[in-house]
């Protein structure tokens, strides 16, 4: 999610419900190739704390959850501040931080599984949310060579 993060141009990267926020250890790091320290990291411990000032910054908060009041994602014109909410991997999000959300978006699955990985979840939701916007090829730190457009 880190690396997604980085290459979407996230803004603040959050945690919420955890006592300590994500430490990144050498295991981790193999997966974000160290580019956590390049994003700025918030940590609220509760849920109260977090919607609180995602009020006070004027956040639209997007839980991005499979449920029956989902919109589909492709059909979503997100808010351009805003929150993009995914879920823990082992229990997804609370239904209780569900309703506190302005939206509940649904990335459409076609084959027999539950759902998808909470990575590739928060990616897929990163790239839609950025899709409308002028496409940068700025890519940077890459083997590859890219012609810029
Ligand atoms: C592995 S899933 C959580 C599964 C959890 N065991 C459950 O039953 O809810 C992790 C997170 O990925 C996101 N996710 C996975 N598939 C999704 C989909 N098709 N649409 C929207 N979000 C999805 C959600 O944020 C979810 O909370």
């Amino acid at each position: 999610m880190v690396r997604s993060h980085v290459a979407f141009g996230g803004n603040k990267f959050i945690f919420v419900g955890y006592d300590q926020p994500w430490d990144f250890k050498q295991g981790s790091q193999a997966f974000s190739r160290k580019l956590e320290g390049q994003c700025e990291f918030m940590h609220f411990k509760t849920d109260t704390e977090f919607f609180k000032w995602s009020q006070k910054e004027n956040l639209k908060n997007y839980a991005i959850e499979i449920n029956e009041q989902a919109a589909v994602l492709s059909k979503t014109n997100f808010e351009s501040n805003c929150n993009l909410i995914v879920g823990s991997e082992k229990h997804g999000l609370p239904k209780e931080f569900v309703e506190h959300c302005d939206q509940v978006v649904v990335i459409p699955q076609f084959g027999n599984v539950a759902c998808l990985n909470v990575s590739v979840s928060a990616s897929i939701a990163m790239y839609e949310f950025k899709r409308d916007q002028e496409m940068s090829l700025e890519i940077t730190d890459s083997k590859f060579e890219i012609e810029k457009v």
